[in-house]
């Protein structure tokens, strides 16, 4: 479970002051894929970089499983697998050596890594191409090892920003089975995304982030009965208003 309150990001520099999250909250639960939707600069990767302790936040609080982002950052990366957009990959690793390396960084034994790398290269699709260089991989290929990467230590917390970033379409629908069937297996699952067929494919509740605020958080259907719309790209036109924009 995963609880956000009041969350506000200042980032200063010597020039100016951006306002990043100006007061965010929303909750996700097991067995739940909750979205993060919002156009470029909304807010959505400052508020996982949060939510992963990769960013301390400047007032307010996460809690995952009741563990304060603040108070134990250590414990709260035990519990979350984090996939970023720069995840990092090695390119003279194979993809078995790589989830073997991150295995044994989480403190995994030997026939867990085995068990838990058979899995993943199993439901990704990326069998065949687990004794390749990293080197050697295409961006889609690069993106599953990387989720591979993030959860080699089955974590319940799935924190993505991104997933789908980059992949065509088979690809795409390779890494929204996976995560559904993450879901089914209970997990508690928080993607960003500006993708809206990703969301309505995905997302059991979405919360519309824009400059920095929520403005909307429902199921899907919610929000479309609340805005008398047919598609979540007509809820996102009604609330995200592009006019003034830079
Ligand atoms: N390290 C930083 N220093 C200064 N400003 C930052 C920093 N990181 C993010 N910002 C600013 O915070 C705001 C939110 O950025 P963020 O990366 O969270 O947006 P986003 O919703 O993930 O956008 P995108 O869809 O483009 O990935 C932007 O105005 C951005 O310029
Ligand atoms: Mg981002």
């Amino acid at each position: 479970m995963i609880e956000v309150r009041d969350l506000r990001k200042v980032f200063k520099s010597k020039r100016k002051k951006v306002e990043a999250l100006k007061g965010i909250s929303f909750d996700a639960h097991p067995g739940e894929i909750f979205g993060l939707l919002g156009p470029n600069g909304a807010g959505k990767t400052t508020t996982l970089r949060i939510l992963s302790t990769m960013l301390t936040p400047t007032d307010g609080d996460a809690r995952i499983d009741g563990v304060s982002v603040k108070d134990n950052p250590m414990e709260i990366r035990r519990k979350i697998g984090f996939l970023s957009t720069e995840t990092g990959l090695y390119d003279k690793l194979t993809g078995e050596e790589t989830l073997k390396f991150f295995g044994k960084l989480s403190g995994l034994e030997e026939k867990e890594i085995k068990e838990r790398s058979d899995f993943l290269f199993s439901s990704l699709g990326l069998e065949k191409d687990r004794k390749r260089l990293v080197g050697e991989y295409s961006t889609g290929m690069k993106q599953k090892l990387s989720i591979a990467r993030a959860l080699i230590h089955n974590p319940e917390i799935i924190i993505f920003d991104e997933p789908t970033n980059g992949l065509d379409i088979l690809t795409t629908k390779t890494v929204v089975d996976f995560l559904l069937d993450m879901k089914l297996k209970g997990k508690t699952v928080v993607i960003s995304t500006h993708i809206l067929d990703v969301v309505e494919k995905l997302c059991d509740r979405v919360a519309i982030i824009h400059r920095g605020k929520i403005v909307a958080n429902n199921t899907i259907t919610e929000l479309k009965n609340e805005y008398n719309a047919k598609t979540i790209e007509e809820v996102f036109f009604s609330l995200v208003n592009f006019e003034g924009e830079k």
